[in-house]
């Protein structure tokens, strides 16, 4: 089974090494820059929240498409913004059938995917944990969590038993969408940690912070008891206690945050990273999607809207990073106004 990682960055590189470490080879379809370091750096070595390590030496890697051609099972872990040229290159290069795991978070890109390339066999996945480029070829995973995807018998039989080598659970889902929904629910929190300019366990330790991500939450909670979907456990708590837990104390969530989700001291999101980076953020697939599927049912999301008005405008350079909670809230004041005049017009 040839499997090719197209888009090998952070958790490309990071799921690439995990599976060498588990005795497959993959090919990692990477820019130039991410080649270049990693063979500096003499391969890749990736560590856990729970401070085990593995170097594996240089996969093979390559800035050409080529390898795609033979490809059965690819790996698709590029940022959503970057999905539809990808699916171009996927469509031009892949043989009919090839089953292609999208690893994006959020939620929307599936459909370009689908749209653009009408032979291959889409599957969805979810990486259920973050991963920080900490140098060197070195990726740290930063929390615990699994990697969930739809059902299809060749990713199970290809993957599960290589992940599991370095303790990665592989997990086929039915109930697929719901699962994607509850990741979502945790991932709201992209943007405030993006804005916020803090590690995730320093900005989740602020109550602040917190009431701001309980309200996005309960929007998202609306829309999915909307749709009749029941939200899995993703964390140790039920999807459904979440937005009250944010609410308690501060000292109350520390002794409840480590009963939770373990995070390490180091991790941030990966919106921090784009915006720190000077690029364009996914929060149109995260809380946008939240806005996208409230506004279908005539529901408000002042909050989930006010975070994707703050994170573009740093996208855009109009407003720094490093916002406190009382900024934010500012701006969601500022939105539920919005909203109150067009209701009373
Ligand atoms: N990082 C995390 O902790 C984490 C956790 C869970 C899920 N996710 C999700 O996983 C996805 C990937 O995130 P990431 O953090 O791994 O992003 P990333 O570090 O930016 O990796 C994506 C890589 O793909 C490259 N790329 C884009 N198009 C390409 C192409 N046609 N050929 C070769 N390389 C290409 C990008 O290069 P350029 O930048 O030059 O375009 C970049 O190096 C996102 O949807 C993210 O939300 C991330």
């Amino acid at each position: 089974m040839k499997i090719v990682i197209l888009g090998a960055g952070v958790i490309g590189c990071y799921l690439g090494a995990a599976l060498n470490a588990g005795g497959l080879a993959p090919t990692l379809i990477a820019r130039p820059r991410v080649i270049a370091d990693i063979k500096q750096a003499g391969g890749l070595t990736i560590s856990d929240y729970q401070e085990r390590q593995w170097q594996v030496g240089i996969p093979d890697m390559s800035a050409s498409n080529e390898s795609l051609a033979d490809a059965d099972l690819v790996l698709l872990t590029v940022k959503c913004l970057a999905v539809e040229e990808s699916a171009k290159l996927l469509q031009q290069y892949c043989k009919a059938g090839t089953i292609v795991l999208c690893l994006q978070n959020g939620l929307g890109s599936d459909a370009i995917i689908k749209r653009l390339c009408p032979t291959l066999k889409i599957v969805r996945g979810i990486v259920g944990f973050n991963v920080a480029l900490l140098g060197d070829g070195h990726f740290h995973r930063g929390m615990e969590g699994d990697i969930y995807h739809e059902p299809n018998p060749t990713i199970t039989t290809a993957l599960t038993s290589a992940f599991a080598a370095i303790d990665m659970t592989l997990l086929s889902v039915k109930n697929y969408e719901a699962i994607a929904w509850a990741k979502l629910q945790l991932n709201l929190n992209n943007a405030i940690n993006a804005l916020s300019n803090l590690p995730l366990k320093t900005e989740l330790e602020h109550r602040g912070y917190r009431r701001i991500l309980s309200a996005a939450m309960t929007e998202l909670l609306v829309v999915t008891k909307a749709n009749h979907l029941a939200l899995p456990k993703l964390t140790h708590l039920p999807a459904s206690w979440l937005p009250k837990v944010m609410k308690v104390p501060d000292w109350v969530y520390r002794k409840l945050s480590a009963r939770m989700q373990e995070i390490d001291s180091q991790a941030r999101s990966s919106m921090w990273d784009d915006l720190h980076l000077g690029r364009l953020t996914e929060v149109e697939y995260l809380n946008g999607a939240v806005v996208k599927a409230a506004s279908k049912l005539a529901i408000d999301t002042p909050v989930n809207t006010a975070l994707c008005t703050l994170i573009h405008q740093v996208e855009q350079h109009r407003r720094h990073e490093g916002l406190s909670a009382a900024d934010i809230e500012k701006a969601i004041k500022k939105e539920k106004k919005k909203i109150e005049q067009k209701k009373g017009r």
